[in-house]
């Protein structure tokens, strides 16, 4: 989606809030003892209270409101009868639509009590994204997104998943301009148009390089090859001529 009217940029500020609100009351209520199930039914009443539908549902059936992913899966985790322990790395995202228009965001967590490496991947895996997130400008190379992230990344000693990318979203969940690298990409020519609305999701990892399918008989779950600890963090949002405009917050 490209912004071009007030009251599309309304919609979208929207939905994004009401994802982030979803994501936010997910974290608020993790524990260890839960299990994942129990955790994507906090985020479903919260969309649903909001009149807002789950993006993957609507859009690929998928078989859960929100997608949880825990330890060595990486992203699109079915929710299920999986018990968070202690010291679980878990990613939550949570897309929605409201009024035609879409929105996506997603975070990483440890369970408390925290173990330390991996504490230090989620803070470093939140500024992987924010590094992407301030070479957002109308006008400039899409490739600075997956540059600024790559400079991140080697000089903290961390890999990046290189085929799991950020997309275009607001008319669908994944819209014009597709796939856009969170790594550096030197086949990348396209630039950032105005009102571009697209997210940014970089997936930081302690030696993964792939995402790759978990087993034959699940189609959804995604684990890293080679398998290592990995974390990602994603907000919607809008170039603009002054920088990101952050979609995906939940004030
Ligand atoms: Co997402
Ligand atoms: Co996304």
């Amino acid at each position: 989606m490209t912004i071009t009217t007030e009251e599309q940029l309304e919609k979208l500020k929207a939905i994004g809030r009401i994802c982030a609100l979803a994501r936010d009351a997910m974290a608020a209520a993790m524990r260890p003892g839960m299990t994942t199930q129990e955790l994507d039914e906090i985020g479903a009443r919260l969309l649903a209270e909001h009149g807002a539908q789950s993006a993957p549902v609507v859009t690929y059936a998928f078989p859960g409101n929100t997608c949880i992913s825990v330890n060595e899966e990486i992203a699109h985790g079915i929710p299920g009868d999986r018990v968070l322990l202690a010291g679980d790395l878990v990613n939550i995202d949570v897309s929605a639509v409201k009024d035609g228009v879409f929105a996506d965001t997603g975070a990483s967590f440890v369970i408390p009590p925290e173990k330390t490496q991996l504490t230090a991947l989620c803070r470093d895996g939140k500024k992987a994204m924010w590094a992407g997130i301030r070479a957002v400008k109308s006008g400039a190379p899409l490739s600075d997104i997956g540059d600024a992230i790559g400079k991140f990344a080697k000089k903290g000693g961390y890999t990046l998943i290189r085929n799991l990318a950020s997309h275009g979203v607001g008319d669908s969940l994944h819209d014009e301009p597709g796939e856009i690298a969170t790594w550096p990409d030197r086949s990348e020519r396209r630039r950032m148009n105005d009102g571009l609305v697209f997210t940014i999701e970089p997936f930081l990892s302690l030696g993964g390089r792939m995402a790759d399918q978990k087993s034959d008989d699940d189609e959804w779950t995604l684990v890293s090859r080679p398998s290592a600890p990995c974390v990602q963090y994603e907000h919607t949002v809008v170039a603009t001529p002054r920088g990101a405009m952050v979609i995906t917050v939940a004030n």
